[in-house]
């Protein structure tokens, strides 16, 4: 049977829907070597609206270097990542990568493993540590090539907000944004969650990324768009649902895109040939259900004073946390700890600030908070 719906990873094709003046805007940078920030929070979008934009370019324009730091730690690390993206992804066959390596890089040693994993077999790894010579080097390869090719180049990062959590990130950053700026054909597009740490590389004049691109802030999906992508696929799989089930599936998780399908798939599983709403009263107990564990370590080191706040924003309270109401509704102590307690929370990515409001970043974490 063909999948009924996917979430969790990145989508295309017939699972993705919507995401129209984005790819537009997205696209336009890209064809205009104009650098983008592109932020939301988790699982909303941000990968399958690269890939798909990417995908749909004109290849004859420019060449596109997908890479993902995510399990980078270290500034050296994130060049290794970003050197095998870029020395794969523009060459057209083993001897160029081999030419680009030696000629490009000069004095670094490349060496080649052969990996099990068949999607990607080839890891090149560069005999360099912490070298600031070599990092250089390195991100200067992509100006490099696209000289030498006469192209331009896109360089996609993903998770993007990693970079933050480097030991000593802002001198990195201060590096990447003087090396990065000077390179007249090569844009970068970067994108990741945790607005709060996105934000902090460039929201004032003082952080290196300040005023380095244009910024998109990835919307929900609007529910036209869901209706039509969620009944069709009801209907393709020889099931009906209604309109207003289907609103009530995505009101239920706030538009989250990764719950919107999790949740329309336990509701297909449930339901026999029509949707009734006890399939959906289902579907969302198992949706918290899946994700109890998650949330108990996730809340475990949180204060009670912030468990307090939580259960707040879960509550519906969106801002005024300083009022005298709410800090008494919610025993926040007084308005600078109200203030601290939002600011921690923030921080830790729990929530986030959606024109000046604050928003669970989970929003299931907010149906388990008031069970
Ligand atoms: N355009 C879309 N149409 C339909 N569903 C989508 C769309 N974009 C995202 N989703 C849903 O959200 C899930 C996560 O998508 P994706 O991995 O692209 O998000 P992300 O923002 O990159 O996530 P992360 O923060 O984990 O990197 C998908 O598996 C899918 O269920
Ligand atoms: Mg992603």
């Amino acid at each position: 049977m063909d999948q009924v719906f996917t979430f969790g990873k990145p989508v295309d094709d017939e699972m993705f829907t919507d995401r129209e003046a984005e790819s537009v805007r997205l696209k336009a940078n890209f064809e205009s070597g104009i650098n983008t920030f592109i932020i939301s929070p988790r699982r909303w979008g941000k990968t399958s609206l690269v890939k798909k934009v990417i995908r749909e370019s004109d290849k004859n324009g420019a060449i596109y270097v997908f890479a993902d730091v995510f399990k980078t730690k270290t500034p050296y690390e994130f060049c290794e990542t970003l050197g095998n993206a870029i020395l794969k992804q523009t060459s057209s066959a083993f001897e160029e990568l081999v030419s680009n390596a030696q000629k490009l890089l000069g004095r670094i040693h490349v060496g080649v493993n052969l990996s099990p994993d068949q999607a990607n077999p080839l890891k090149l790894r560069f005999g360099i540590e912490d070298d600031h010579k070599s990092i250089e080097d390195i991100l200067m390869l992509p100006q490099r090539i696209a000289e030498k090719k006469k192209t331009a180049i896109v360089v996609c990062i993903d998770e993007f907000q990693q970079i933050a959590d480097y030991e000593d990130s802002l001198t990195f950053q201060k590096e990447l944004r003087t090396i990065w700026q000077h390179q007249s054909n090569v844009s970068y597009c970067l994108f990741g969650s945790k607005r709060h740490m996105m934000e902090g590389l460039f929201d004032d004049e003082t952080k290196p990324f300040y005023k380095f691109g244009d910024i998109l802030y990835l919307k929900r999906i609007p529910l036209s768009y869901w209706i039509a992508f969620i009944s069709k696929r009801f209907s393709s799989a020889g099931k009906t649902i209604t309109d207003e089930q289907i609103e009530r599936i995505c009101t239920t998780v706030d538009y989250h895109s990764s719950y919107v399908q999790q949740l329309s798939w336990y509701v297909y599983l449930f339901s026999d040939k029509k949707v009734t709403e006890e399939d959906i009263d289902k579907g969302i107990k198992e949706l918290i259900d899946q994700n109890t564990a998650l949330f108990e370590s996730r809340t475990e080191g949180l204060s009670p004073l912030q468990m307090r706040m939580l259960l707040a924003v879960s509550e519906g309270i969106h801002d005024g946390f300083s009022s005298s109401g709410v800090i008494k509704k919610y025993k926040l102590g007084s308005s600078a700890a109200a203030i601290a307690t939002k600011k921690a929370l923030l921080e830790k990515g729990l929530v986030f600030n959606e024109d000046k409001r604050i928003q669970l970043s989970d929003p299931v974490l907010g149906l388990w908070m008031i069970l």
